[in-house]
């Protein structure tokens, strides 16, 4: 047997998008070659996230029929507070309509002015939530994490010289905490291990520093500890997840990911304080404490979204679809971020289209083009994602990736092979590619709503 199965049938099915080639090539002309801009409809199988495109199971779309709806006291909340309780350990939860809600009230209630906050790597949204309550955001993950050929089996850990080193250049008192994300996902969905989580908790303890988790894909993480470090493997998945939590103060979740639902989120703490400091902001920016940003359905649902998350056959199973692509690629040479990650595989455009210079957009071109040559849609993370600076020059990120995002219960491998064959021909008449030049580039985030067309 040369992979997993499925550890779930179909229940319900939705039709997919068929076009012919000429329809997608003038679709993507229509889109500016900027697969943002992409009708789902003209999509054959959507990669372009893994965010909020989860399949939900029979069991949760039965619990959306429990959902109660009151304005305050909802019996829903207290699953989902029961089930973070049970799974993560943490006391109290803050339900917000998806991870970048929690983001903004943790932001709030722990940054103040000229504060630093060092991250495993950045991620936009995260960033942006620091940024916007005074902070100054330092990048500690290991060198490793930039470059995409090098092996490494926790790829996201924190280089702590480079956390050690901010506290004594800034001081302790101007870290509030350090966000750790697990798994990191522009380093290429790669996990942190629990020896690494715990040292970075001993020097925080220590400094007074709180730890805040990312969490988005820690079900994710957790599977990467038990097939990878030393004493896990004979841990449950919920035994690892309880460790890795037993090391944080409290924690930001999207929902949309390894929660399996298509919307929600919600910050975690133990911290009585730091709650009520919490509840005070949810109710002006979300809603009421008892659901914030989510309906009682989806607070039921999300309950029983991280249960299934963390069985041992969904997630193995969901690391070796993954994986299955990458090999598919790797085995034809086609160049792609390693080791292999959790939610998705990256291509390296760079070395890709090699005779593409970065300022004519090689990962750009290459979603594009991938496009048109099968109807799969993926996310462009170099130049364009990475934006201008401020004498309004590109920023040059070391990475120029194209992300092949896999969404959670959704494709089989038949889906997968046929994303893998049409990169590998890509990649057969890569020589023939040219790249882009911009028609339309707003301010922020523009690989947004960029608009580009051929050179
Ligand atoms: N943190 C990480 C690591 C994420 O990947 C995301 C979302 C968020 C926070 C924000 O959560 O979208 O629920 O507000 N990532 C999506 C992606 C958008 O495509 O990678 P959100």
């Amino acid at each position: 047997k040369s992979y997993m199965a499925e550890p779930y049938k179909i229940k319900v099915v939705e039709k997919i998008g068929v076009t012919t080639r000429e329809q997608r090539e003038e679709a993507i002309k229509k889109a500016g070659y900027n697969t943002f801009l992409l009708d789902s409809q003209d999509v054959y199988i959507d990669l372009l996230t893994d965010s909020g495109t989860n399949a939900m199971s029979d069991d949760q779309w039965a619990g959306l029929m429990k959902g109660d709806e009151a304005y305050a006291g909802s019996k829903n909340f207290k699953t989902l507070k029961n089930a973070v309780q049970d799974l993560m350990g943490f006391e109290y939860v803050v339900p917000t309509h998806q991870g970048r809600g929690a983001e903004n009230i943790l932001s709030q209630i722990t940054i103040k002015e000229g504060d630093y906050v060092p991250g495993n790597m950045y991620f936009t949204t995260t960033r942006a939530h620091q940024e916007m309550n005074g902070a100054t955001f330092r990048d500690v993950v290991i060198d490793e994490a930039h470059d995409s050929t090098y092996e490494h089996p926790f790829k996201g850990n924190v280089d702590l010289d480079k956390y050690q080193a901010l506290i004594d250049e800034v001081g302790a008192d101007k870290i509030p905490y350090i966000c750790l994300a697990v798994t990191v996902n522009l380093a290429g969905g790669q996990p942190v291990s629990m020896e690494n989580i715990k040292a970075v908790a001993e020097i925080s303890r220590k400094n007074g520093i709180l730890v805040m988790m990312d969490c988005t894909r820690f079900v994710e993480n957790a599977a990467f500890i038990k097939e990878r470090e030393e004493g896990y493997q004979d841990k449950s998945i919920k035994e690892i997840v309880k460790e890795m939590f037993s090391y944080a103060d409290g924690a930001t979740m999207s929902g949309k990911k390894d929660g399996l639902v298509n919307i929600g989120g919600f910050l975690a703490l133990n911290d009585p304080d730091l709650y009520t400091k919490a509840t005070a902001l949810v109710v002006v920016f979300e809603g009421m404490p008892s659901y914030g940003g989510m309906t009682g359905r989806d607070m039921e649902a999300i309950a029983i979204g991280l249960y299934e998350s963390c069985e041992y056959n969904y997630i193995s199973h969901r690391l070796e679809q993954v994986r299955y692509l990458g090999k598919k690629l790797e085995e034809a040479g086609v160049p792609i971020v390693k080791p292999i990650g959790g939610h998705a595989v990256f291509l390296d455009a760079k070395e890709f289209y090699d005779h593409i210079p970065q300022d004519e957009f090689p990962a750009q071109t290459l979603a594009a083009n991938l496009y048109v040559e099968s109807g799969v849609r993926s996310m462009e993370r170099g130049i364009v994602s990475a934006g201008r600076n401020k004498e309004g020059n590109h920023y040059y990120p070391k990475l120029e990736l194209v992300r092949l995002t896999i969404p959670r219960r959704v494709y089989t491998y038949a889906h997968l092979d046929v994303v893998a064959d049409s990169v590998i021909e890509l990649y057969k008449n890569r020589k023939n590619a040219k790249g882009l030049k911009f028609v339309y580039e707003p301010p922020v985030l523009r690989f947004f709503t960029a608009r580009f067309e051929l050179l």
